[in-house]
């Protein structure tokens, strides 16, 4: 079967990628390298053993993906494309609404005109904003609280209309929670341009000593340690669970929304001290205010995903934490962009 992966050179596009070859699918992967490198395709087949078919494309161009479509057979899309920075979806609503959007529709467009009928799509757990109770299952109120995360939320909405309008359609929504670690060969993992928003990238930078400390965003919350807490999961695990998904929608048309989490919560300050115990590094930090819009806890009800993928996610966060450093040392400039 050939997959189309849009977003398929970014940090989950290219583990996803590995699983996908080593599960003996055919990759194609759609990327405009905004947000990631060439290098990476060459990594991919490295660890998945056969080469990759890669377009440098914008998903947003109909043409390009017309074009795309024509000449590969492909039977199934996952589609990752996407901005996905929440502080720069503040600042700059539009370029993201027009991005996401743009990509979304244009992917099922041109999906619907070549007669391809399955898609996973990389939603994400902000779609449950501030939840009123955690662990939080599939059904749970949703909410956005920046444009990034209405991004999400609208195309959910779309693909659950297109399910509609097409009995024959299937489409995969996976709410990731926290995705963190690598690959552990140390030779694919999350190389973020610039400054990192994300806490383990931060971390992992902190320790290869491109940045001073940590700054950890309150202590004040009402969690063990005050700090916030989320759900970690390792990049691999999120992989396979693409995987899953996709065997999944092969015989079962129809919308279905699932998070792929662990069920487990973490705080920032278990996160340091997982890494420092891990990796035998110092992590210096501060305390200091609360990010705005952060929220206290987050985890999941990963239960849905077991019952029908036959998935569940099996790294520790010592994996997590060890994965990563692998990663960060052995590319202490990413891919070198
Ligand atoms: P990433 O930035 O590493 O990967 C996204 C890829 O999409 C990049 O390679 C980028 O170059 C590409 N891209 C963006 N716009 C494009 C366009 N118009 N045309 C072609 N390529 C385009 O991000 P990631 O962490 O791998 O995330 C993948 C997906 O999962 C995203 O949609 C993201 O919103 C979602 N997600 C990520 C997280 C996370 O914490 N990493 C959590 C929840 C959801
Ligand atoms: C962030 C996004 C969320 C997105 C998710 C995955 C915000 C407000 N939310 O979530 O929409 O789906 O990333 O991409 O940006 N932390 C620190 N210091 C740091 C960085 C983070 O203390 O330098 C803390 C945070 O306050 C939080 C935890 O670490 O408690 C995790 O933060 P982060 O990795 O940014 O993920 P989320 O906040 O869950």
């Amino acid at each position: 079967m050939n997959i189309l992966l849009t977003g398929g050179a970014g940090y989950i596009g290219s583990h996803t990628a590995v699983e996908l070859l080593k599960a003996g699918y055919d990759v194609i992967i759609a990327d405009d390298l905004s947000n990631s490198s060439e290098e990476v395709i060459s990594r991919i087949e490295e660890l998945g053993g056969r080469r990759v078919s890669f377009y440098k494309l914008d998903v947003c161009c109909r043409e390009g993906m017309d074009r795309l479509f024509s000449e590969q057979d492909i039977d199934a899309c996952i589609h990752f494309a996407g901005k996905k920075a929440v502080g720069e979806s503040v600042a700059k609503p539009l370029e993201y609404y027009r991005n996401n959007m743009d990509a979304t529709m244009t992917l099922l467009e041109t999906m619907e005109k070549h007669g391809v009928n399955i898609v996973v799509f990389s939603s994400s757990a902000t779609v449950y904003g501030i939840p009123e109770l955690v662990p939080v299952d599939e059904k749970a109120t949703r909410w956005c609280t920046n444009p990034y995360g209405w991004t999400k939320y609208m195309s959910e909405q779309i693909m659950r209309d297109a399910c509609v309008a097409n009995n024959e359609l299937s489409c995969m929504l996976l709410r990731y929670f926290n995705p963190i670690g690598a690959h552990e060969s140390g030779r694919i993992g999350e190389d973020p341009r610039g400054i990192p928003n994300n806490l383990m990238p931060y971390i992992s930078q902190v320790a290869i000593g491109r940045r001073e400390r940590l700054s950890v965003y309150g202590n004040d919350y009402n969690t063990p340690d005050g700090t916030g807490v989320r759900d970690y999961i390792h990049v691999v695990d999120l992989a396979k669970g693409h995987v899953a998904a996709l065997r999944y929608a092969e015989t079962h048309p129809g919308c279905t929304a699932i998070n792929l989490g662990t069920g487990k919560g973490y705080s920032v300050l278990d996160i340091v001290h997982a890494f420092e115990a891990a990796n035998g590094i110092k992590i210096p930090y501060v305390i200091t205010d609360r990010r705005p819009g952060d929220v206290e806890t987050l985890y999941a009800d990963p239960e849905l995903a077991e019952k029908l993928l036959g998935w569940r996610a099996e790294k520790t966060i010592e994996d997590m934490c060890r994965d990563t450093w692998n990663w960060q040392r052995n590319n202490p400039n990413g891919y070198g962009n």
